[in-house]
């Protein structure tokens, strides 16, 4: 395959926005009601700050900023929409989905919507949900965002945790490549992958009360750590294998952003330099299924990220659930 330009690739990027609270929380401001230090918190995670919702930038708020910036960058209006996922582990409500209140927002009325649940990994997997659908002929425009209001999960008591995590959300729009519902060449990029064996090694506990009485994450850092670099590596190996594609095909890649000492172990493994590795996690912490969308949009609208590059995204999270996919910008 040859992936230096967009004729391979089964969906075409048409545009990206993002949105990210207001309110920003630096480390240094943590230690008032924490015990913690900004030292601590960059030498472990390279996080220097995170982004909290107030009450009214709920997921679904966040979601729709983020979309409505996306379709002002693709050009195309929400009534072009034939479909619209949000991946979140934070819904607003256990139903209806994120994605409902999005359409209704938008009035993206002629597209057919729902969430996708994967936790960190949502984007990735969402993304993977798009190929496939535009493959299959069964929408042609599609809205991918990821949105989480991770601090409202969180138990601001346990240092462990609460200092890792920030909200945000980030979106793109995608069209179907006028090929690929005849060239029988152009399948999807995407490789997923799950392991329910991990479901006590990060979740969410509804017995820690919270704020807003959500219940709060609990994690074996050291375990997702470890996982997330062996896993992610993995996935990586297994979309360049399956796209027949090497590693120096690729122009960038964006790793789920939830420590900078996970992303290094990646570059460290497939030897790659900084420049081709886009790294947010230090002003937006971990956002979970918003963290790759986010850094996609912030990086190309500051222009780290270039146009006509070929993009390898690849995420791991809470299931354990991990997958990578190829993308053109
Ligand atoms: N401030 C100060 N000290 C702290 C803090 C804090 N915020 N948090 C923990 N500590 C202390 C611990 O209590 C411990 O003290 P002790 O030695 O006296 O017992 C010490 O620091 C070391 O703690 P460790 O947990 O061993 O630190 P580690 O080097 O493993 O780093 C971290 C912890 C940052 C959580 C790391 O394990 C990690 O990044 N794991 C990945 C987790 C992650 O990114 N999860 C996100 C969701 S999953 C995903 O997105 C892939």
């Amino acid at each position: 395959m040859d992936y230096s330009n967009s004729n391979s690739f089964p969906l075409i990027f048409l545009g990206s926005g993002s949105y990210l609270p207001q309110h920003v929380i630096k480390n240094i401001d943590l230690p008032a009601h924490l015990d913690t230090s900004d030292e601590w918190i960059r030498t472990r995670s390279g996080i220097t700050q995170r982004h909290k919702s107030s009450s009214e930038e709920t997921t679904s708020f966040m979601a729709t900023q983020s979309l409505i910036k996306a379709l002002d960058h693709a050009k195309i209006k929400a009534t072009d929409l034939d479909a619209i996922i949000v991946a979140t582990t934070t819904a607003d409500h256990t139903f209806p989905s994120t994605a409902a209140r999005v359409q209704a927002n938008v009035k993206a009325d002629k597209a057919f919507v729902f969430d996708i649940q994967a936790a960190c990994s949502g984007f990735v997997y969402a993304y993977s949900m798009a190929e496939n659908m535009v493959i299959s002929g069964q929408a042609k425009h599609i809205a991918i965002i990821g949105a989480e209001h991770m601090t409202k999960i969180v138990d601001w008591n346990d240092r462990g945790t609460c200092v890792l995590f920030g909200d945000g959300a980030g979106a793109i729009i995608v069209s179907s490549n006028n090929q690929s519902n005849v060239n029988e060449k152009i399948k999807a990029t995407s490789y997923l992958f799950s392991d329910g064996c991990g479901y006590d090694k990060l979740y969410v506990d509804p017995t820690i009360k919270t704020p807003e009485e959500k219940g709060a994450i609990v994690m074996d850092g050291k375990e997702i750590f470890k996982k997330a670099i062996l896993k992610m590596g993995q996935a990586i190996e297994v979309v360049l294998e399956k796209n027949n594609i090497s590693i120096e095909d690729i122009d960038y890649i964006i790793p789920h952003q939830a420590n900078a000492r996970i992303i290094k172990g990646i570059a460290d493994r497939f030897n790659l330099p900084s420049e081709k590795v886009i790294v947010t996690v230090d002003v937006h912490a971990n956002t979970s299924a918003a963290s790759i969308p986010l850094a996609l949009d912030v990086s190309l609208k500051n222009r780290t990220l270039k146009n006509n590059s070929t993009v390898l995204i690849v995420g791991m999270g809470a299931g354990i659930t991990w997958g990578a996919s190829l993308l053109r910008i």
